[in-house]
């Protein structure tokens, strides 16, 4: 039987809310029916927002949302967004399918957005395409409260109060499509830009993400560092509060051929677990080059981008990115944030990408029709770690599944405490196999189970759709057992589990 020992005195550091944050671009149908149908929509909406949607991130406690991409980030003129809707220029989206954007959502809509959801909000700026001082008016607009050009602008657009922007991303993919730059130049470009994004509000100052690498990009990383941290004075930041990493499970070998999101087998399925547990060998190898930068770790990293990329749906529009959700996405999703909530020393910010009808989205709609993925179950479990204390815990016993190449750890967790709470989740990767868990608390202490949630469904492959909205969906794990400090649970084959004791 496997063992998870947990040392409830050895808090090892808070776990940032912002770790269980959001990404939403302006790409496929995200943006457009996912979050926002307009005042005049048939679908019930408040100033534009679908009531559905904002109802159920509500219940998820999204902490940050980031936007407006993505690639599309790097060709957004802001000021395309502002002023009477029927006179915003209308676009073509060149990343995301060639598709008019008409630019009705824009810097007021995402600020409204952000205050129903009740979360922090990271605009990504243009970098790529845009000029320094577009940038700079950005956050003037968005942030000065006195008189100026830029505040005097968006008072006129009928926003009297400045927002509070949390995160501000200068530059996406900047060794990409956001200007395919080497790291030199880009780290260069970023002092340049980062200089003139203005603090407004001593009192809310905004936590600057420069532009991390993409994968085991670890050139960049060191590129950047190096760049940011020349010629200045010691003890700086290297000009940033966040650098990002952006890290896609693409199952397929190749980018054409991604793997399907619902037809896979066995060995698809312990191959995408594979490279999603190839997230903690990221993190750490470049937070090792950030450390020697950084040696406190007073700069976070930001995963601003992470989750499942498989192939469109069949017969989608390539260019929007839309893919079902199964139980495989869950066990992404847990094995992800198991990892997060382990490095939570470096890592304080993450987004999934992308939160409705894009990628791995918490979110599906069809129209008025919506449903929460499997993804979003587990996103609703894990919620009571932010801003919890990361506990001590070893895992032993537990072997491994899958085969040669494709052998991965049979459980992976994570523990945590608030307000006398411990939060353990867990994740059984076995496609087939339930395994036994023994839990032994070091404190001698009689414990009390407060709830048990799991997410599993009858087979790996299943997945919700808008006929069978629930079918996989968040339920009580029964069977529990208590004796004094230790616990025992059986964890089904393919399951995400929350364990909450009372300490
Ligand atoms: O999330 C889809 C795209 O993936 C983003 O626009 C880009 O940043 C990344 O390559």
């Amino acid at each position: 039987m496997a063992t998870l020992v947990i040392n409830e005195n050895k808090k090892l550091g808070t776990i940032a809310p912002e770790i269980y944050g959001h990404f939403s671009e302006h790409l496929g149908r995200c943006i457009y029916e996912g979050l926002y149908v307009g005042e005049n929509s048939e679908i019930p909406n408040v100033n534009g927002m679908r009531t559905d949607v904002v109802e159920a991130l509500k219940e998820l406690q999204v902490p940050v949302l980031r936007w407006p991409g993505g690639c599309f980030a790097d060709e957004y003129h802001w000021k395309d967004g502002i002023g009477p809707k029927e006179s915003r220029k209308k676009i073509i989206n060149t990343n995301w399918g060639g598709v008019v954007e008409d630019n009705s959502f824009g810097t007021h809509e995402f600020m409204e957005l952000c205050r129903q959801i009740g979360c922090k909000t990271y605009i990504n700026g243009n970098l790529g395409s845009g000029t320094v001082q577009e940038m700079s008016e950005w956050v003037e607009y968005m942030t000065f409260s006195d008189v100026s050009p830029m505040a005097d602008l968006r008072k006129e657009n009928g926003h009297a109060e400045p927002w509070t922007v949390d995160y501000f991303g200068v530059g996406n993919e900047n060794w990409g499509c956001g200007g395919n730059m080497t790291p030199e130049y880009y780290g260069n470009e970023y002092r340049r830009y980062q200089t003139f994004v203005r603090n407004y509000d001593a009192e809310k100052p905004i936590q600057k993400v420069c532009c991390g690498a993409n994968d085991d990009d670890y050139e960049w990383t060191e590129g950047v560092m190096k760049t940011c941290f020349r010629h200045t004075p010691k003890g700086s930041h290297g000009f940033m509060d966040l650098l990002s990493l952006h890290y896609y499970t693409v199952t397929g070998d190749t980018w054409e051929h991604k793997g399907s999101a619902t037809e896979f087998d066995g060995n698809e399925w312990y191959k995408t677990l594979r490279k999603a547990l190839f997230m903690d060998t990221l993190v750490s190898r470049h937070s090792a080059i950030m450390d020697q930068y950084d040696p406190e770790k007073k700069i976070g990293m930001a995963v601003d981008e992470w989750g499942n990329w498989f192939d469109v749906e069949p017969g989608t529009n390539p260019g929007f990115l839309y893919q079902q959700n199964s139980m495989r996405d869950a066990l992404v999703a847990g094995i992800t944030l198991n990892i997060f909530n382990k490095h939570c020393d470096r890592v304080k910010l993450a987004c999934i990408a992308q939160m409705v009808n894009v990628l791995q989205s918490v979110i599906l709609t069809d129209g008025e029709k919506m449903l929460r993925t499997p993804t979003y179950h587990v996103m609703h479990m894990y919620r009571h770690h932010q801003g919890a204390e990361l506990l001590e815990s070893s895992l032993s016993g537990a072997g491994t599944v899958g085969e040669g190449e494709n052998a991965v750890p049979m459980i992976t967790e994570s523990v945590s405490e608030k307000d006398g709470v411990i939060t353990i989740t867990l994740n059984n990767l076995s496609d087939k196999d339930a395994g036994d868990l023994e839990i032994l608390f070091t404190e001698e202490t009689e414990k009390t189970v407060e709830e048990a949630r799991v997410v599993t469904s009858g087979s790996c492959r299943d997945y919700n759709t808008f006929e069978e909205p629930d079918k996989v969906k968040e339920e009580e794990l029964k069977g529990v057992l208590v004796e004094g400090r230790r616990l025992k649970v059986t964890l089904p084959a393919a399951s995400v589990v929350e364990i909450r004791v009372k300490k």
